[in-house]
């Protein structure tokens, strides 16, 4: 069973400003997030049931629920304060017959039904890789039907490498061509320092092979943020 590392409820400031920061602090965020809808596109049948793990304020949900109005999704989330923001999101783009939320972990979900694709979209490097993120990884695979979709966005790299120095320096400047403040980016290097635990692409490659996930390609970089396909085989 994964360990929660982040909370994100112990900071009000995180949901309610959640939507705005990541416009900004994460290099193509929409973008990314409309890649992954294009292959779930060309991977899903018209009628598919989804499962969105970390749905947060609700932006998968959202984008994907509107594309299709035959695709059910269940969002999973342990943050009450991240689930409100999404629930609204549902409400008001009247989706609330097909996008349900459940609060809590993935692990918690009963195994069936089993889902035709899975996304887990900026959270799995919140956990440390001590079994953690295996762990989150297997319990998305054992809800899922066999060649499922599975689409997987993280912050990668070694800490303290050259190479992720570098970028560190690049993702400084372009935080602060973005406008942000040096309050704001202090903030968020300072999180990524004692409560994100990203890892080289090798090993989440490693790591969802354990999980039995295959046909692996990297479909996204955003600097430090790297997004990968993969199907069940
Ligand atoms: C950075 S947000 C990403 C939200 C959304 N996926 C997006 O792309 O904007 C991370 C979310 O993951 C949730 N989370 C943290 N640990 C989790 C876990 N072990 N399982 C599922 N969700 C988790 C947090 O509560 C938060 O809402």
């Amino acid at each position: 069973m994964e360990k929660q590392t982040i909370d994100f409820d112990a900071d009000p400031v995180a949901s309610t400003e959640y939507d705005a920061r990541a416009r900004k602090a994460l290099p193509g965020y929409e973008e990314m997030h409309t890649m992954a809808l294009s292959f779930l596109k060309l991977h899903l049948p018209e009628t598919a049931n989804l499962l969105i793990v970390g749905a947060g304020t609700g932006m998968e949900l959202v984008k994907l629920g509107k594309s299709n109005s035959q695709w059910q999704l269940l969002g999973v989330d342990p943050s009450n304060n991240m689930l409100a923001i999404a629930q609204q999101k549902i409400t008001q783009n009247d989706l609330s017959n097909r996008v349900k939320l459940f609060q809590g972990y993935t692990h918690d979900l009963p195994k069936t039904p089993l889902y035709d694709a899975a996304t887990c979209i900026l959270v799995m490097h919140f956990l440390p890789d001590d079994g953690s993120k295996l762990a989150l990884l297997q319990s998305i695979a054992q809800r899922l039907k066999s060649s499922a979709a599975f689409v997987l966005v993280d912050m990668f790299g070694e800490k303290g490498s050259g190479e992720f120095e570098k970028t560190a320096a690049i993702i400084k400047i372009f935080w602060e061509d973005m406008g942000m403040s040096s309050e704001q980016i202090n903030e968020i290097l300072e999180r990524i320092n004692t409560m994100v635990y990203p890892i080289a692409e090798s090993r989440t490659i490693e790591l969802l092979q354990q999980a039995g996930f295959g046909n692996i390609t990297r479909f996204y970089t955003g600097l430090w943020i790297g997004g990968w396909l993969a199907t069940i085989i």
